[in-house]
């Protein structure tokens, strides 16, 4: 069975898993989520590399055939540094997300919204100029989106009113694409496009993500297996990432086994 090993600081990886399941019925799944030291946005880069690599030698010992960094934030801080580093590809999630938004835009201003990291790096800027030389990129973090997802808090007055004060930015600014820079962002998809000028498409980096993975994995991935298995493991609590996670990829999580690494 071909494995895909994924890994994100904690649930919003899950919406990556939710893509692969639909598009690789045939791939068995390796989740790392790092809940316990989540959020990674407000985050040294070096820190962030450092988590990255303790995460991807542990998949590397899972024998998978491909790695999803299924982070935004990993990915614009790490993947330049450990694309290379191992004996299977390792993909992020942002050219693939530019590659997307701009295929989905005809204005030509393109939205980012993403963790302080995430903007603050320019990672989806450059991404999207390099491809597109003279695109527009307006970009805005949303710092507490994550914390409301890893507490299951993605409905009510908090989110309704974080997304008010963020998406403020992008009112009338002529965007009609808007990247969701971050994998936990998907989950607040409702409460996220209330607050958009009408017209405004949204751009999950999940699918071309996705897609890339099926081009290299090709026809095993796809063909769907009798029960591929997935199994999950968190730094953070075991039982807690089972119910939210359950949420997010739309069936029950089993398989979820406490694991960290040292500081
Ligand atoms: N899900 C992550 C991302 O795609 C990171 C959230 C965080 O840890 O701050 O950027």
């Amino acid at each position: 069975m071909v494995k895909i090993g994924l890994f994100d600081s904690g649930l919003g990886g899950l919406t990556v898993v939710h893509e692969v399941r639909r598009r690789l019925p045939g791939a068995g799944v390796e989740f790392y989520g790092d809940n316990g030291r989540n959020p990674y946005g407000p985050r040294p880069q070096a820190e962030i590399v450092k988590f990255s690599r303790q995460i991807l030698d542990f998949l590397a010992g899972k024998g998978i055939d491909l790695a999803i960094i299924a982070c935004n934030t990993a990915t614009a801080a790490a993947l330049a540094e450990v694309q290379d580093a191992y004996p299977f590809p390792v993909l992020g999630v942002i050219e693939p997300g530019a590659r997307a938004a701009l295929a989905a835009s005809k204005s030509r201003r393109i939205g980012v919204i993403g963790t302080e990291f995430t903007i603050r790096s320019g990672a989806y800027t450059r991404a999207l100029q390099g491809l597109s030389p003279g695109v527009q990129v307006l970009g805005q973090a949303c710092p507490l989106f994550t914390p409301l997802v890893e507490q299951g808090r993605t409905a009510g007055p908090e989110p309704e009113a974080a997304a008010r004060a963020y998406l403020a930015a992008f009112r009338g600014s002529g965007i009609d694409t808007l990247i969701l820079g971050c994998t936990h962002y998907p989950v607040l998809i409702d409460v996220i496009r209330a607050h958009l000028d009408p017209g405004v498409t949204t751009v999950d980096p999940a699918v071309e993500t996705v897609a890339q993975a099926k081009l290299l994995l090709g026809a095993e991935a796809t063909l769907p297996a009798a029960a591929p298995t997935y199994r999950f493991y968190t730094s953070g609590d075991p039982e807690l990432f089972a119910r939210l996670g359950s949420n997010i990829l739309g069936r029950p999580l089993e398989n979820v086994t406490r694991v960290t690494f040292p500081e």
